[in-house]
C-alpha cells in the first residue's frame, strides 16, 4: 500500500477533475461507483493497466467501427455464436488485423454517405482476400466504391423493414431460402457492383441487397443482420463466421473461467491482492474468479453503509464468507452514514457525503492490510471500447460517460480487470459458471447511493426501514410474476407527501410510496413498463396493509427522457 502523503489528494475528485461521486449518471452502474471510492481511499499512483490480449487468443472475429450504433451489437451476436468478438477502429491495418490472428473481420454500418468528405475508410489491404470480409450497409458500400463498382449518393435516408429475395444458396446464405424479412438501411446506393462481384440478394428497391465475390472472400449485405427485426441474420453472421471463415466456436463461459484462472495466478504470483465488493454482478463475478485463482492471497472489503436493500448484505456474507471461504472484511458502518445524513435534503449534497464518508471507510480499512500489490476491478467490455475507439473515432456519442473512467491520478498498485473482455451478459454467464446465486448473478443494476436517493427528503433510519420493507414487497411480486429479469429496473420509491386514509374505524396520514418500473437497454433511455394490473394491484395492497407508516401507493408511468428513472 502507499505511503500516507502530507497532503492528501483532493478527496473525492477523478483525474477528470470532476468529483468520483458527482451527480454524474452511471451506466450499468452496479459496481463502478464503489470502485472509485476505493480507488480513492488508497491514494493510489499511476494505474498500471497492462495491455493484455484477451485470453489464449482466441479465434477473432474484427468489427470494424465505422460509426453505426449497432457496431457493439455485432460484436455481441458473433459472440453469442460462441466465437470471440472485438470492436476496433475502421482505419485499423490489416497488419495489425493479421498481427491479432483475425480470422474474420465485419465492416459495421455508419450514418455517413460514402461521398463525405470526412467519410471514413479503411485499409485497402482489407480487399486483398486474406482474411475473409463481411461488409453490412455502409461497408458494403465502402467495399463497392473501393473496387470501382458504381455506387450514387442519396440525400434520403431509406430505413426500416424490408422483404430480401435471396439467389445464392450457398456462402452467405447458406441453408436459407426465398424471400425473408429484413432490417434494410439504406443512404446511398450501388448501382453497378465491382468487377467479379456478383447479386446474391435483392429487395424491391435494389437488386444489390447483397454481394459476394467468393473468390476474393469478399461479402456484403445492405440490410441489419444484427437487429432483433432480421430474424436470418444469426443464420447469415454463423454462416460467414464459422462456414466461410472457418472460426472455431470455442468462446463459452466455462473456457473463459479456466483461462481467466491461469492467467490471474501467473500474474499475481505471490502478491495481495484487494477486490470492493459492492453487491452487484461485476464485482461479485471478478471477486470469484479471483479468488479461484489466488484463494487467500485475496481480501475482500463490504462496507455496510446501510443503503443496500432488505437481505442484501447478508447475502453477500453467505456467499463469499461462508460458501466461497473467501477473507471478506464487512465493515458495519450504517450508524456512520446515518449521522453524517442526518438533516440533508438536496440529492447532490447526499451522493457527495456517501462517496465522501466511504472513502473514509476505506482508508482506515486499507490501512489495516499491509501491503497491497493490485487492485480487481469489474470494468466491462464496453467501458474499454468507450474510453477507446468511440471516443476518438467514429462513433457518434451517444453516452455521456460515467464517472469511473476518471481512475485517480496516483493509483500505486497494478490493477487486475479480469472481465474487461466481457459484455453484462456474458459476465451473467460467468457468474452462473461460477455456481454464484441466481440472485446475485440476475440483479437489476443499483445506484452506488443506493437507497438514500429513493427517499425525498431526509435519510432516517425509520425511513430506511419503511422503503426497504416496501421495496422488498416490489422485488418479491415482480419476482412472483416472473418479470424480474425482463426489467432494467423496478423498485419504490419513499415520498414525503402525507395523505389521509382509512384503516378499519380509524382515520390516517400516512406516506405516498411509489412505484417505479422501467424497461431499458442500457439506462440511457427508458420506458415506463406497462406491468399488468393484477400485479401492481397486488403491491399496493400488500404495501398498504404490510408497512406501517404507508396508506397510498402509486405507480410512475413516466419515461425517460424527460424524466430520469432515479427520482433524486
Ligand atoms: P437516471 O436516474 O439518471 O439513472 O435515469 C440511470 C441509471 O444510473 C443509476 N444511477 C446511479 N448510479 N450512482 C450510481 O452508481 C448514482 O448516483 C446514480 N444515479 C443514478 C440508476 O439507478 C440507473 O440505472
Amino acid at each position: 500500500m502507499s505511503e500516507p502523503r502530507d497532503t492528501p489528494p483532493d478527496r473525492g475528485r477523478t483525474v477528470h477533475g470532476e468529483a468520483a461521486n458527482a451527480g454524474h449518471r452511471v451506466l450499468a452502474p452496479d459496481d463502478a461507483e464503489v470502485e472509485a471510492y476505493l480507488e480513492q481511499a488508497l491514494h493510489a499512483p499511476p494505474p498500471q493497466r497492462i495491455e493484455t490480449e484477451a485470453p489464449e487468443h482466441p479465434d477473432t472475429v474484427a468489427v470494424l467501427d465505422f460509426g453505426s450504433q449497432f457496431a457493439q451489437l455485432i460484436a455481441r451476436r458473433v459472440r453469442e455464436l460462441n466465437v470471440y468478438s472485438e470492436l476496433l477502429p475502421h482505419d485499423t491495418t490489416m497488419a495489425e488485423l493479421e498481427r491479432r490472428n483475425v480470422k474474420a473481420v465485419i465492416l459495421s454500418g455508419g450514418p455517413s454517405s460514402v461521398y463525405d468528405t470526412d467519410a471514413p475508410r479503411a485499409d485497402p489491404a482489407l480487399w486483398s482476400g486474406r482474411i475473409p470480409v463481411l461488409g453490412i450497409c455502409y461497408g458494403l458500400q465502402l467495399m463497392a466504391l473501393d473496387l470501382g463498382g458504381e455506387v450514387v449518393p442519396s440525400t434520403k435516408r431509406e430505413y426500416g423493414p424490408a422483404t430480401v429475395r435471396l439467389s445464392d444458396a450457398d456462402g452467405l446464405f447458406d441453408g436459407i431460402e426465398g424471400e425473408q424479412p429484413v432490417w434494410m438501411s439504406h443512404g446511398d446506393s450501388i448501382l453497378r457492383p465491382p468487377e467479379g462481384f456478383r447479386a446474391t440478394a435483392e429487395t424491391d428497391s435494389t437488386p444489390f441487397a447483397g454481394l459476394a465475390d467468393p473468390g476474393r472472400n469478399l461479402y456484403g449485405i445492405q440490410f441489419h443482420p444484427e437487429v432483433v427485426h432480421t430474424p436470418i441474420g444469426r443464420d447469415v453472421l454463423r454462416n460467414f463466421v464459422v462456414g466461410i471463415a472457418g472460426a472455431r466456436t470455442n468462446w463459452t463461459a466455462s473456457s473463459l473461467v479456466e483461462t481467466t484462472v491461469a492467467d490471474v495466478r501467473e500474474r499475481v504470483g505471490g502478491g495481495h491482492v484487494i477486490c470492493a465488493l459492492s453487491g452487484g454482478v461485476d464485482s461479485a463475478v471478478a471477486a470469484t474468479l479471483v479468488h479461484r485463482a489466488i484463494g487467500d492471497q485475496l481480501t475482500c472489503i463490504y462496507v455496510d453503509h446501510g443503503l443496500m436493500r432488505k437481505r442484501e448484505s447478508e447475502l453477500l456474507r453467505v456467499t463469499f464468507e461462508r460458501d466461497l471461504g473467501m477473507n471478506l472484511v464487512m465493515v458495519d458502518a450504517r450508524e456512520r452514514f446515518l449521522r453524517r445524513l442526518a438533516g440533508v435534503e438536496d440529492p447532490e449534497e447526499k451522493r457527495r457525503i456517501i462517496g465522501d464518508e466511504f472513502i473514509r471507510v476505506f482508508e482506515e480499512e486499507a490501512a489495516k492490510l499491509g501491503q497491497i500489490d493490485f487492485l480487481v476491478q469489474g470494468t466491462l467490455y464496453p467501458d474499454v471500447i468507450e474510453s477507446t475507439t468511440a471516443e476518438t473515432k467514429t462513433a457518434q456519442k451517444i453516452k455521456t460517460h460515467h464517472n469511473v473512467g476518471g481512475l485517480p491520478a496516483d493509483l500505486r498498485f497494478q490493477l487486475i480487470e479480469p472481465l474487461r473482455y466481457l459484455f453484462k451478459d456474458e459476465v451473467r454467464r460467468v457468474g452462473t459458471e461460477l455456481d454464484l446465486p441466481e440472485a446475485m448473478v440476475q440483479r437489476q443494476p443499483f445506484p452506488g447511493p443506493g437507497l438514500a436517493i429513493r427517499i425525498i427528503g431526509e435519510v432516517t433510519g425509520e425511513r430506511l426501514d419503511t422503503l426497504r420493507e416496501a421495496d422488498w414487497i416490489v422485488i418479491d411480486e415482480i419476482k412472483g410474476a416472473g418479470l424480474y429479469r425482463s426489467l432494467w429496473q423496478s423498485f419504490a420509491i419513499l415520498t414525503p407527501v402525507r395523505s389521509v386514509g382509512v384503516m378499519g374505524d380509524g382515520r390516517t396520514y400516512a406516506n405516498v410510496v411509489a412505484i417505479r418500473a422501467v424497461t431499458s437497454d442500457d439506462g440511457m433511455t427508458a420506458d415506463w413498463a406497462r406491468l399488468p394490473y393484477e400485479v401492481l394491484a397486488k403491491i399496493s395492497s400488500r404495501i398498504v396493509n404490510e408497512v406501517p407508516g404507508v396508506n397510498r401507493v402509486v405507480y410512475d408511468i413516466s419515461s425517460k427522457p424527460p424524466a430520469t428513472i432515479e427520482w433524486e
